[in-house]
């Protein structure tokens, strides 16, 4: 099926009831969507079944004979290339090379170790809303916590913050499900301006070195682990857009979803043993990523269906995280639920490798704000960003006292 313009922002508004439609009870459907084939997986154990194997892929390229690889137009390559070369987009070997040598940054010991500087950033950008009344949480708050977090662990300059937003909106939009031609002609070009910025940067740190996570990676390629220049730029572009763009969704979406269930709010507000609950409920309700995809690697008899090689599969996070045979009361908002299971950081090898920072980052951020928004309200119902993988707010709107 593929969704004219109503019925894509209906579904970007609220996917949950089209999901159901399209999967026609099964968790594992065949469907036409976003102008794609492919199979739609949307139960909890299949959606992970797919994230585990490694028949499931995620370069196309691989499973293709090459007179049937698809090649972009010339002017685009760069920005392709700078994807393509995102850990990922990988499989392994070269998935694992990538990934291992940024995992140490992200243990959840070294990211506790972040926690003073994550707090005093918070309090510092709430001291910036003193005396006012009328707040957008996203520009004045939840973007801009997770970006310069991000930003000071590669080691670039928060100034840059703005350029950042628009490098990352050009990337979620280049990598999305539904994007046309032109909106893909319209983000190659801050795609490569993101590469190029950072290729800059790397000739600085060659000569200048710094305690940073971009010195880290020059001193691997360096010392022989075989990273390339347009890994290095990737690997970071990755992470700064990743670092930031997901979390400020899970901190926007889990505040909408407490203004608009004020006994909730009123509990955590009270309990703040629940922050973590309100972390986990939200990635499981509202998740930042709704849903990823796979090439199927070789045929396969799976989940009682016939697969092909080099099929599709859209797995779908958010349906997963809903699914009945798992979950109680599935499309209930509830903090209060005894065990909250969520496969909003996917799971296997490319599950997500900043978890621990976002989650701290979230808990931090609802502290903040139930600490210091008095009384809080919606100055207006938010529009859904017009993306189909990426879950999050145009704007969040609302009226508080600022107490300090
Ligand atoms: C991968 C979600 C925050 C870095 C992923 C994937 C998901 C995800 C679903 C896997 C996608 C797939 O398998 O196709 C989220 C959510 C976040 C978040 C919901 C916030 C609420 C972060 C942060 C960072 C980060 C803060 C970095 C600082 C990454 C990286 C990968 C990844 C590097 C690629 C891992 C790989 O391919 O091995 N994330 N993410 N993410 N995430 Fe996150």
């Amino acid at each position: 099926m593929n969704l004219n313009k109503e019925v894509l922002q209906s579904f970007i508004h609220n996917p949950f009831p089209y999901l159901e439609q399209f999967s026609q009870g099964n968790n594992v459907q065949w469907v036409h969507l976003f102008n794609t084939s492919g199979w739609l997986v949307t139960g909890y154990k299949e959606v992970e079944t797919v994230l585990k194997d490694g028949r499931f892929m995620k370069e196309i390229r691989n499973l293709l004979p090459p007179d049937q690889i698809f090649t972009p137009p010339a002017h685009l390559m760069p920005a392709v290339m700078t994807v393509r070369n995102m850990m990922l987009f990988k499989d392994a070997p070269d998935h694992t090379r990538l990934r291992s040598l940024v995992t140490k940054a992200f243990t959840p010991r070294m990211v506790e170790k972040l926690r003073p500087t994550i707090k005093s950033l918070a309090s510092y950008l709430m001291e910036q809303r003193r005396g006012k009344e009328q707040h957008e949480i996203i520009h004045d708050f939840a973007y801009l916590l997770p970006v310069m977090v991000i930003a000071e662990l590669i080691g670039v300059e928060k100034e840059d913050r703005d350029q950042f937003r628009i490098w990352s909106e050009a990337f979620i939009k280049f990598i999305d499900f539904n994007t046309t031609a032109e909106e893909w002609e319209a983000a190659a070009p801050h795609v490569e301006e993101a590469n190029n910025y950072f290729r800059e940067l790397i000739k600085k740190r060659r000569l200048e070195p710094a305690n940073d996570l971009l010195s880290g990676l020059i001193t691997a390629e360096e010392a022989g682990d075989k990273l390339t220049e347009q890994e290095i730029i990737s690997t970071c572009l990755l992470l700064l857009i990743a670092g930031h763009e997901t979390t400020v969704n899970l901190i926007t979406n889990g505040y909408y979803q407490l203004l608009k269930h004020q006994d909730q709010y009123e509990k955590v507000r009270e309990d703040r043993s629940l922050l973590s609950n309100l972390v986990e409920e939200t990635l499981r309700y509202d998740p930042p990523v709704l849903l990823t995809s796979r090439w199927v690697g070789e045929d396969m008899n799976l989940f009682g269906v016939e697969m092909e090689k080099a099929q599709m599969a859209f797995v779908v996070l958010g349906a997963a995280n809903r699914d009945p045979a798992v979950v109680e009361r599935p499309h209930e908002f509830d903090i209060i639920r005894s065990t909250i299971k969520h496969l909003s950081f996917a799971s296997g090898p490319h599950f997500c490798l900043g978890a621990p920072l976002a989650r701290l980052e979230a808990e931090i951020a609802f502290e903040t704000l139930l600490d210091h928004f008095h009384q809080p309200e919606l100055m207006e119902e938010p529009t859904r960003r017009a993306n189909v993988a990426f879950r999050g707010f145009e704007t969040l709107k609302v009226k508080a006292e600022v107490k300090i």
